[in-house]
């Protein structure tokens, strides 16, 4: 079976099977499934935040689950139940068309709703777990069923507990969350304040969605015509004191500053300095908005993009003396 349309960065590997699942039903049968059952199972999305390094060998299993029910609403919010196979962006729009707060700034972020919650998918100062009550997830080797609170996900950047092996074994089936219905707004982020200011736009559900969309138009590549998975690597959160020593060296040096003390430097910057910005290898490279993004300019394989990924790493280590872990994760 052909990932090339499976995969945002375009690689074309392939995977022995490929498995829907729908409903509980399909979860009960998977579970009952010898063949199933002896064999590698991983799930997968959209394709957003792997990178195939190789053929596949087992089942890929991936979420059709779709549908949004209201649970219950109060005052000031809606609670919303969202299959997990749903697209999330289409979630977005439809919060936004039906005057829902809080999804706004994760406009156009690829992937669908069950991923959502695993990658706990940020941008522009909202993380996804702000919104999530509960993900609904089942065992596809006990048939187990879990309700896991936003507590159990043990929600942090970029991470949840179903990134844990020990998790590896649950699917998602629907993510529980809470929009406002009251207008509220994140406009903290300096590169979205920056726009609305400077175009003088009021704040509202449809501007802020729209802003966001070509505010990520204009620094991200679209999948569709350059294969990419957005952010390679994650920001590093470097101590005060290793932040103190490397604004001596580099006082432009931008930074998220954390309740502790530390900082999170964007690993965008980190890369730039290198030299990376739209640095071209082949069919591989550094995008030349973004250089946090590496790119599949046609034809790469998984080896070529994590070669560049690698010397990328080497580079940055060497110069500031500070690791880049990929957020993208590695299929082989
Ligand atoms: N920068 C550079 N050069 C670059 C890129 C960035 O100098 O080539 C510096 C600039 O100073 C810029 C700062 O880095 O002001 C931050 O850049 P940006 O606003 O693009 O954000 P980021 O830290 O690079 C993170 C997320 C993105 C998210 C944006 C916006 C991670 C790993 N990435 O990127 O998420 O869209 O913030 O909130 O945290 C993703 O995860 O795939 C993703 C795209």
């Amino acid at each position: 079976y052909p990932l090339s349309e499976r995969n945002t960065f375009g690689i074309a590997a392939q995977t022995d099977w490929w498995i829907d699942y729908t409903c509980d039903a399909d979860i009960d049968r998977l579970v009952k499934d010898e063949f199933f059952q002896e064999c590698r199972v991983q799930t997968i999305g959209e394709g957003s935040n792997l990178l195939f390094l190789a053929n596949f060998h087992g089942i890929l299993l991936h979420s059709e689950v779709q549908g949004i029910t209201e649970l219950n609403r109060d005052a000031d919010s809606i609670t919303l139940r969202v299959g997990s196979g749903m697209v999330w962006d289409d979630f977005v729009a439809y919060t936004v068309e039906q005057g829902y707060y809080g999804a706004e700034n994760l406009s156009l972020i690829p992937g669908q709703v069950g991923a959502a919650a695993v990658q706990n998918i940020g941008a522009y100062g909202v993380e996804v777990s702000q919104l999530i009550v509960a993900v609904h997830a089942r065992n596809y080797r006990t048939g187990e069923t879990r309700v896991f609170s936003e507590r159990d996900c043990r929600y942090a950047y970029r991470y949840s507990i179903f990134k844990e092996p020990d998790y590896a074994e649950w699917v998602i089936m629907y993510v529980d969350l809470r929009l406002q219905l009251t207008p509220s707004f994140s406009l903290e982020y300096t590169a979205l304040s920056k726009v609305l200011a400077e175009e003088q736009t009021t704040p509202s559900l449809r501007t802020v969605r729209d802003t966001i969309i070509r505010i990520r138009r204009s620094k991200l590549p679209d999948p569709a015509t350059v294969g990419n998975a957005g952010s390679f690597f994650v920001n590093p959160v470097v101590s005060a004191d290793k932040y103190a020593t490397l604004q001596a060296d580099y006082p432009s040096i931008p930074s998220y500053p954390q309740p502790d003390g530390s900082a999170k430097v964007p690993a965008g910057w980190l890369i730039e300095q290198c030299g990376y910005k739209g640095h071209r290898d082949g069919a591989v490279g550094v995008y030349e908005h973004q250089a946090l993004v590496l790119v599949n300019h046609g034809g790469a394989t998984g080896t070529q993009v994590a070669a560049l990924a690698e010397e990328i790493i080497g580079r940055v280590r060497e110069r500031f003396g500070i690791e880049l872990h990929p957020e993208v994760k590695y299929i082989l």
